[in-house]
């Protein structure tokens, strides 16, 4: 089922695997409609099954990842590529490393830079001389923030290093040994350069997402629910299980 909230398209499907599979959908036609594009690509619990769909089509050769470049949206920092924890480590084991990606063309900030700043202005460069994204994945915070961005006083605009909210440390704690141990700064790229994509893609499954999925695509737009600012964006693509979505039908 699809719906409009503003200029924003909303797919309703059944359950996880369906939301899933329309999202590999979307984003596999997009890939293979301009093959030597930058897309951006997300992290977290949500693109699992996505994933695993567009691992499934590169081997059956429906979607062909050899000519695009990537961006990933975040990186925890302090942290080391190999740490299982690290968002590098994430994007290659769960996808990368079983597609037919061109590794030097993969890009996720540098958890381990000795100059943070200087690793968000290089990483914001190299986006800009990419060309832009042609598309990028979205996930949502339980408080609403996009990539690593937190609901603040203002919206954020390039890549840069930021503070974590205790709550996203223990949305996020399911991942580590315990929350202690999940790094509290990031790196993320800003909303200005989510804004600059030419279209956004977002995900949401759960009952527990389905209050902020409202706020996000009914509510007021303000950097206090950083995903509001969706809806000031031309193209952006949700799609919900059910369960996210009981809060706009
Ligand atoms: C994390 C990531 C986001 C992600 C979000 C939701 O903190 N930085 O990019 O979208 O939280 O995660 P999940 O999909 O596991 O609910």
């Amino acid at each position: 089922m699809n719906h409009k909230f503003g200029s924003i398209t909303v797919y309703v499907e059944q359950d996880y695997d369906a939301m899933s599979s329309k999202a590999a959908e979307i984003f596999s036609e997009e890939i293979n409609k301009h093959p030597e594009a930058a897309f951006g690509f997300a992290t977290g619990g949500t693109p699992l099954g996505m994933y695993k769909q567009l691992i499934e089509m590169n081997k059956q050769k429906a979607v062909n990842f050899s000519g695009i470049t990537t961006f990933n949206l975040d990186e925890y920092y302090p942290i080391s590529r190999d740490n299982d924890q690290s968002y590098y480590y994430f994007m290659m084991t769960n996808l990368f490393e079983k597609v037919n990606i061109d590794r030097d063309k993969i890009h996720i900030p540098n958890g381990n830079a000795a100059d943070i700043n200087k690793e968000c202005t290089e990483y914001e460069e190299a986006l800009t001389a990419s060309g832009g994204l042609r598309m990028q994945l979205l996930g949502i915070g339980l408080n609403g923030h996009i990539g690593f961005n937190e609901p603040s006083g203002s919206f954020s605009r390039a890549t840069h290093c930021v503070q974590l909210d205790q709550s996203t440390c223990e949305a996020n704690a399911r991942f580590f040994t315990s929350v202690d141990d999940v790094p509290r700064q990031a790196i993320t790229m800003g909303i200005g350069t989510i804004m600059m994509s030419e279209s956004i893609l977002l995900l949401a499954n759960g009952k527990g997402k389905a209050e902020i999925i409202k706020k996000a695509l009914t509510g007021p737009i303000t950097p206090e629910v950083p995903a509001s600012v969706l809806q000031l964006h031309r193209n952006v693509i949700v799609v919900l299980d059910k369960s996210a979505a009981e809060g706009i039908l």
